[in-house]
């Protein structure tokens, strides 16, 4: 039998209203380069070191250099001809000298001996390897300078400032050079299937240039791992540059061996053969009408085959996404987000929401993420009650019960919110659906 439902409603305390309170963390912060390093501040302060400006000149560098092995060897720097050797022997001698502990890989590919080049940074979590790469091989028919001397010249110079600035990551840094792309991933499909079940699980990203310094050039972010690709969009934001997602062609660069290990991934891209739009000349420039790069995979692709300010922005937001995901210190478990203000719930009406905003948070929400709920009412079994994920992914708190005639909800609830970026606007919805009594939030809060 339940308790039978007052017909005299109990005094409705209704609490004065008080300012928002959200208790959010400092936003990111620039540090200087020069300030401490992130083992050095205060264990709550999320935060990234600054990036360095990549010097466009010296990218371009790299790339008269791969220019003068092409020409010097038959016009390519292919997979098993001798113009791969010699840029991989150029890149490798660049890293040893600022201090990279380098590795090179051997394999076998359509009867010649291929190489992939690995550069360690050391220091850094070995449990939280940030890896950033670029295929080194060309096609046969050219010397290969946009597709992909711009890549590998973006991820050598990104090194070279790690090395410049002495950066203390608190992830570890691994840069790669791969061989084989051009015959179907060979390179770094053998680099993921040599590694260790434990190794492949150590590393928390991989990040692709392929193709970054196209003539006509599209502004393409791989829309892969959420976390590179809102880092990557956020650059680009800040420099008022609109990007699309890559779609010309998923799995057709080396992301595609990390992300078939389950390894989460990201790029960038500045378009092949495809043809820039109308719309994509308005609003990046260029022409439309006309492939990305018209020279994509033919003899053309020299060091003319080159758009400097999009090889620049890539280089530069590729330095970004290293120093911001690799020097970023999370924000500890335990961190409380609340909203304190009340809200009214209409008997028997139309559902409210609270808002808790976060900011300050690395990669996804916990799969055991507090939601602490407190809600006056006189009768509790009214009330249906969601979070909403930032997206608005709604997970369910608790139904409504008509035999439920306790007072109030005023409870933890634990939600697997690991398929959520943890950044973003989270909502409590709380619905009466049954007449007579009534309520507010009280205030709610998000333990991470
Ligand atoms: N090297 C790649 C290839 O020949 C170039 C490419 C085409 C690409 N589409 C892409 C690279 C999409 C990255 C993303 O296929
Ligand atoms: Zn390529
Ligand atoms: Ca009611």
């Amino acid at each position: 039998m339940t308790t039978p439902r007052s017909t005299l409603p109990r005094p409705f305390r209704r609490r004065t209203a008080t300012v928002a309170t959200l208790a959010v963390a400092a936003l990111l912060a620039a540090v200087p380069a020069t300030s401490a390093t992130a083992r050095d501040r205060a264990p709550d302060a999320p935060q990234a070191l600054a990036a360095p400006d990549i010097p466009l000149a010296n990218v371009k560098a790299h790339l008269t250099q791969f220019q003068s092995i092409a020409t010097a060897n038959g016009g390519n720097r292919a997979h098993g001809r001798p113009g791969y050797k010699a840029s991989l022997d150029y890149v490798r001698a660049k890293l040893d000298a600022a201090g990279f502990t380098t590795t090179v890989q051997q394999f076998t590919s359509s009867g010649a001996t291929g190489y992939n080049l690995i550069a360690d940074w050391p220091g850094g979590d070995p449990n939280q390897v940030l890896m950033a790469g670029a295929h080194l091989d060309s096609v046969s028919s050219g010397p290969g300078i946009n597709d992909n001397g711009s890549g590998s010249a973006a991820v050598l110079e990104t090194a070279l400032a790690v090395s410049r600035a002495q950066l203390q990551p608190t992830k570890h840094l691994r840069f790669a050079w791969w061989g084989a792309e051009e015959l179907g991933l060979v390179g770094s499909k053998y680099y993921v299937n040599s590694l260790a079940t434990g190794d492949r699980s150590r590393i928390a990203g991989y990040i692709n240039l392929d193709m970054v310094g196209s003539p006509n050039p599209g502004y393409f972010v791989y829309d892969d791992d959420p976390a590179i690709e809102k880092v990557f969009k956020d650059w680009y934001a800040g420099i008022g540059v609109p990007t699309e997602i890559e779609t010309e062609g998923d799995g057709r660069s080396d992301h595609a061996s990390f992300k078939n290990a389950g390894i989460p991934v990201g790029g960038l891209f500045t378009g092949a053969s495809r043809t820039k739009t109308a719309a994509q000349a308005t609003k990046w420039g260029g022409t439309a009408g006309q492939a990305f790069d018209r020279c994509y995979h033919s003899s053309c692709d020299t060091t003319t085959n080159i758009n400097d300010t999009a090889l620049d922005r890539n280089s530069d937001a590729l330095a970004h996404a290293v120093w911001t995901l690799g020097t970023t210190t999370s924000t500890p478990p335990g961190s409380t987000y609340e909203n304190t203000t009340d809200v009214a719930v209409p008997d028997n009406g139309a559902a409210v929401t609270s808002t808790v905003s976060v900011t300050d948070r690395a990669g996804n929400a916990p799969a055991t993420l507090q939601v602490g709920v407190d809600i006056k009412h006189t009768w509790r079994g009214d009330l249906v009650v969601d979070l909403l994920a930032p997206d608005g992914t709604a997970y369910r708190l608790k139904n409504s019960s008509s035999s439920d005639s306790a007072d109030n909800v005023i409870a933890t609830y634990t939600v697997n919110a690991s398929a959520e970026p943890a950044n973003g606007a989270w909502r409590l919805r709380v619905q009466d659906v049954a007449a007579q009594d009534t309520g507010y939030i009280d205030s709610w809060k998000l333990t991470f």
